[in-house]
């Protein structure tokens, strides 16, 4: 197995983690934010891991932009629908999926009450989300599945 096989292998699989971290993060914090419960250390370490993991599918997706055969910087890129999404699109919208995340997080540790601090998350976790499933159905690869 090549390089950028194993590596497209880890980026691929570890979407899953994210996902679920995400879901399980925007479950627990809309149910905080609406029946007003408190801001529990448990609540903090689940926001806090889809945070990581976030960050780790950045810089595993960053190596796998530089030895991925679609990522190409070519005067056709532009006018090519895949080498475009692989080159421009897949990494704008992630990157821009993962700053909400890091804001949403980082906003969220500033605020005091307990509501506010989930309200935070819901919002900015959620808004997420729906970039990253755009990103991904966009993509035209199985939403779950595996390159090979
Ligand atoms: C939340 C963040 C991200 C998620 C959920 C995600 C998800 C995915 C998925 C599902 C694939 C397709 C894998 C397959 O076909 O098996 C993929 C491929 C890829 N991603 Fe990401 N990605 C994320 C962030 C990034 C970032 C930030 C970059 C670049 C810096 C990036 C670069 C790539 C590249 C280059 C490919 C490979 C295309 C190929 O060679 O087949 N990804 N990503």
């Amino acid at each position: 197995m090549t390089l950028y096989k194993l590596t497209l292998l880890l980026h691929s699989g570890f979407r899953y983690i994210v996902m679920v971290l995400l879901l399980l993060a925007v479950l627990q914090s809309f149910a905080g934010w609406l029946s007003k419960k408190e801001y529990t250390e448990g609540n903090r370490k689940l926001n806090l891991f889809a945070l990581i993991s976030a960050h780790t599918q950045l810089l595993i997706g960053l190596a796998l932009y530089f030895i991925s055969p679609f990522v190409v910087f070519a005067k056709e890129t532009m006018h090519e629908a895949t080498a475009r999404y692989w080159t421009v699109e897949h990494i704008s919208m992630m990157i821009f999926a993962i700053v909400l995340i890091t804001i949403g997080h980082s906003k969220s540790k500033k605020e005091t009450l307990p509501e506010n601090k989930h309200r935070t998350i819901a919002i900015f976790y959620t808004l997420a989300i729906i970039v990253v499933v755009v990103a991904i159905v966009q993509s035209k690869r199985a939403f779950f599945g595996m390159s090979n």
